[in-house]
């Protein structure tokens, strides 16, 4: 049995901009995922996850599902572009059984906002490259990962799968997606993974070793997909605005990773400050709401104790983050935020 984990992830800062090629954002790998395993089947396989399974066929070399099940479509994004691959490099096609654990989500199933659709895709192509005998490097997971989240998504910036593929801290700037879209129709996977990718770079960022990471979750799932639209959509309103926009958050995000480099948490904290601020008024700009009023609670409350908080991703729900220069008021920033509706929530930077 072959065995694989992803990382769920925290966007720390540089929301929104990232989705544009070359912008700059700022995400954590956490200490929660997806674990698949893969099991060899003789003939036809399937796909267990959260109690319900759906099996699988090959019908002239095509993937196809029991069922039609959107749930399953980054998995089955994922075994379709490791096959493809799988077939350039000269392997043979096999069948298998794969099983999904997630630990992001709730016990009533609500997502927390933890990146499970990156996770799910990356751990979906860990598994099958190890079953193929497929050697990747980080670089290559992301690629792959992304390629398979591209043919379902096409607005994301994909730094969840980023931040799911290399783990700890990363400085990550979005690819050409259109330039991307172009060449998969014309060159091979194995020749766009040995191709870079224009605007495309992934860099560790190491944290000061005081810096506390926490995270609130409000309880209310929200659909990135629908916030992104939504932006991409009204962002000709104002295109002053929004340029503006693009351009201070990329200083932000910039000056935010060399004060990681410099290890100086105050700066770090001022930029997630600064951050805030430029999502706030994007979601005023652009009538957008992404600082719920759950959220503002949360800001509220971290900076009652010293802390620098903002939504963490899309926002219109899911998580906060807060960032505080030591563990001092932990726990009454808990105690406020339990008060206040919001869960915290006990994750930790993952380095795998
Ligand atoms: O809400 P999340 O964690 O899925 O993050 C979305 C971040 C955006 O920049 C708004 C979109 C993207 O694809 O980067
Ligand atoms: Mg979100």
């Amino acid at each position: 049995m072959i065995e694989s984990f992803a990382p769920g992830k925290l966007y720390i800062a540089g929301e929104y901009a990232v989705v544009e090629a070359g912008y700059p954002a700022i995400l954590v790998a956490v200490d929660r995922g997806i674990t698949i395993t893969l099991k060899e089947a003789l003939d036809g396989g399937s796909i267990t996850a959260a109690g319900s399974k759906v099996h699988w066929t090959r019908i002239d070399g095509e993937i196809v599902l029991s069922e039609n099940n959107s749930r399953l479509s980054y998995i089955l994004a994922a075994m379709k572009t490791i096959e493809a691959y799988a077939k350039e490099q000269g392997k043979k096609l096999g069948y298998y059984h794969l099983g999904v654990t997630s630990q992001l989500e709730s016990e009533a199933g609500e997502k927390y906002g933890l990146g499970s659709s990156a996770a799910v895709t990356v751990a979906t192509v860990k598994a099958l490259c190890k079953y193929y005998g497929l050697e990747i490097s980080k670089k290559e997971l992301f690629k792959l990962a992304a390629l398979a989240n591209l043919s379902i998504n096409k607005r994301g910036s994909a730094g969840d799968i980023a931040a799911s593929a290399y783990g700890g801290w990363i400085y990550y700037t979005s690819f050409d997606r259109d330039w991307v879209l172009e060449e998969v129709r014309r060159k091979s996977l194995t020749q766009l993974l040995n191709t870079p990718w224009p605007n495309l770079s992934i860099r560790a960022l190491l944290p000061p070793k005081e810096l506390k990471l926490m995270v609130g979750w409000t309880g209310k799932p929200a659909s990135t997909s629908k916030l992104v639209a939504k932006v991409d959509g009204r962002k000709s309103i104002d295109r002053i605005a929004y340029e503006k926009f693009l351009y201070r958050s990329k200083r932000c995000v910039e000056k935010m990773a060399e004060a990681f480099k410099k290890k100086d948490i105050e700066q770090i904290q001022k930029q997630i400050h600064v951050n805030r601020k430029l999502l706030v008024d994007l979601e005023k700009d652009l009538s957008v709401a992404i600082e719920t009023p759950l959220l503002t609670r949360l800001y509220d409350i971290a900076l009652k104790y010293d802390g620098y908080a903002k939504s963490s991703g899309a926002g219109g729900g899911d998580c906060g983050i807060a960032i505080f220069k030591d563990d001092k008021y932990l726990p009454q920033v808990i105690e406020e935020w339990e008060k206040a509706g919001i869960r915290h929530l006990p994750v930790n930077p993952y380095y795998g």
